[in-house]
């Protein structure tokens, strides 16, 4: 199909993008959410709030099962608001990508994860696009919400949606908005999180802000698919390297015994020119590790090698080891060595008040400290459960653990937790977050 579809409506020739248009402001248009994880099910709950019909795909029949039952399962949409949602026919699930059929639109959520070698792995963003390819229909609006690498919409997901002919900006409509949520965040979420957009026409770019502007609060249009793909990475990588600056800082006020909390305080009180960022034990989760890979990737192609990405992902990799350093010397200063100490991990989940674990640091020293030869227990209010190495460890009771091991080590500052406790029961603590800040007690090693 090279020429703009035109539908013939009563006498009158409209053509895809007038029908849709119409359809969207009408909030008749049937949208779609492709990957219903933290990013997918609070997008399709906001569009069912808006007086949508959406329908969800997940190729996870348990996820959909949950979802269909009125059970949400990302702990920022609570289910007093997502039951009624279902329970009402606004919102449902589906593992039959056929349902593509009918809609208007569809935003792909999908994992974009690293490759070991930490090359992008576009498998998940592949077969959602050819599942849409294959029930591609005139007037869909395709919007790509995982977060990759700058080209990716118009150089892998394009091509697969014009294969039966249909044009892009005349007969369907692609765009690219990087989703920006911040699980845990309880000022910003998906509603009031400005939402950036950039088409491959303009058509494609009206459309999709059009779309966006009917379920949440500030939409951003920008010129390109491009410019929207590297908006996304310049943020994620803003905050990568500005975490790996602190922690260099972290390290080298270790060695002038310097305390570089204090140190960020005090800065912070500029009041122009200097953002705080915090030192810790190492990143986590699904973005900030990940994506400015994406981008170095990427440029390496263009030529250019991402010497700040690959120097700070080489200090904030480091930083789980410092911790366990710093451990180990607690305990030698305490006459004990790690080898058969107990050792409690107060936190597990990548940062405060959430249950996710994705990359979280916690991993890693945990695994770190039973390398050594340590018993090691973990707590931690938002996660029930953990794999080492493919072993199960099983959240504990915290403060009888607190009170039994030798070490406790804080690895993720969750509110709510009885800190003044765990000071006074613990014989010796290793602080990774400073969430015993104005606590004094020569027991209490800060990072
Ligand atoms: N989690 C965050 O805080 C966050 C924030 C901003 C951006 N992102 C980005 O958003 C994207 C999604 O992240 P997430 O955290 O929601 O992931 P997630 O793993 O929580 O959810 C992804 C969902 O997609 C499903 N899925 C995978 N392949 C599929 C396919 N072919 N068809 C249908 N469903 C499929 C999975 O079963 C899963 O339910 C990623 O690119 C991520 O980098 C995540």
């Amino acid at each position: 199909m090279t020429s703009e579809l035109l539908i013939q409506t009563s006498g009158q020739q409209s053509s895809a993008a007038d029908i849709l248009r119409e359809r969207i402001l009408q909030k008749k248009a049937r949208v779609g959410v492709l990957g219903l994880g933290y990013v997918g099910l609070p997008l399709a709950v906001e569009f069912a709030r808006a007086g949508f019909d959406v329908v969800g795909i997940d190729v996870q029949q348990s996820k959909v099962d949950q979802f269909n039952g009125g059970h949400s399962y990302v702990k920022d949409v609570k289910d007093d608001v997502f039951r009624p949602l279902v329970e009402s026919g606004k919102l449902r699930a589906t593992t039959d990508y056929s349902v593509i059929r009918e809609l208007d639109t569809i935003d792909i959520c999908v994992p974009t994860p690293l490759r070991k070698t930490k090359d992008p792995d576009m498998s998940y963003v592949v077969a959602a696009s050819d599942a849409i390819a294959e029930h591609m229909h005139p007037g869909l609006l395709v919007m790509l919400e995982s977060t990759t690498y700058p080209g990716t919409t118009d150089e892998l997901v394009l091509p697969k949606l014009e294969e039966r002919g249909f044009s892009v900006g005349k007969d369907f409509f692609l765009c690219f908005s990087p989703e920006r949520v911040d699980p845990g965040n309880p000022k910003y979420q998906t509603s009031n999180i400005p939402k950036v957009v950039g088409g491959i026409t303009p058509a494609c770019t009206e459309l999709g802000a059009l779309f966006y502007k009917q379920a949440l609060e500030t939409v951003i249009p920008v010129s390109s698919t491009r410019v929207a793909e590297m908006v996304k990475l310049l943020e994620n990588t803003f905050r990568m390297i500005n975490i790996g600056l602190v922690n260099e800082m972290a390290l080298m006020c270790e060695r002038m015994n310097i305390d570089v909390w204090e140190v960020i305080d005090a800065a912070a009180t500029k009041p122009f020119g200097f953002m705080p960022f915090y030192p810790g034990p190492g990143l986590g989760g699904h973005c900030i590790p990940i994506d400015p890979f994406y981008l170095s990737w990427k440029s390496k192609e263009a030529g250019i090698e991402a010497r700040f990405i690959e120097l700070a992902g080489y200090i904030n990799g480091r930083m789980p080891e410092f911790v366990i350093e710093k451990v180990q010397k607690a305990l030698n200063d305490a006459s004990k060595p790690v080898r058969g100490s107990r050792i409690h991990i107060l936190g597990t989940a990548y940062k405060r008040n959430i249950d996710d674990v994705r990359e979280s640091p916690a991993l890693d020293i945990i695994h770190l400290l039973q390398r050594l030869g340590a018993t090691v227990t973990f707590s931690d209010p938002f996660v029930h459960k953990i794999h080492i190495n493919g072993t199960e460890l099983q959240s504990q009771e915290m403060l009888p653990c607190v009170e039994a091991a030798d070490c406790v080590v804080i690895v993720t500052d969750h509110t709510g937790i009885d800190y003044a406790s765990v000071v006074e029961k613990s014989k010796l603590i290793v602080d990774t977050r400073n969430a015993l800040k104005g606590f004094r007690s020569e027991r209490i090693v800060r990072l």
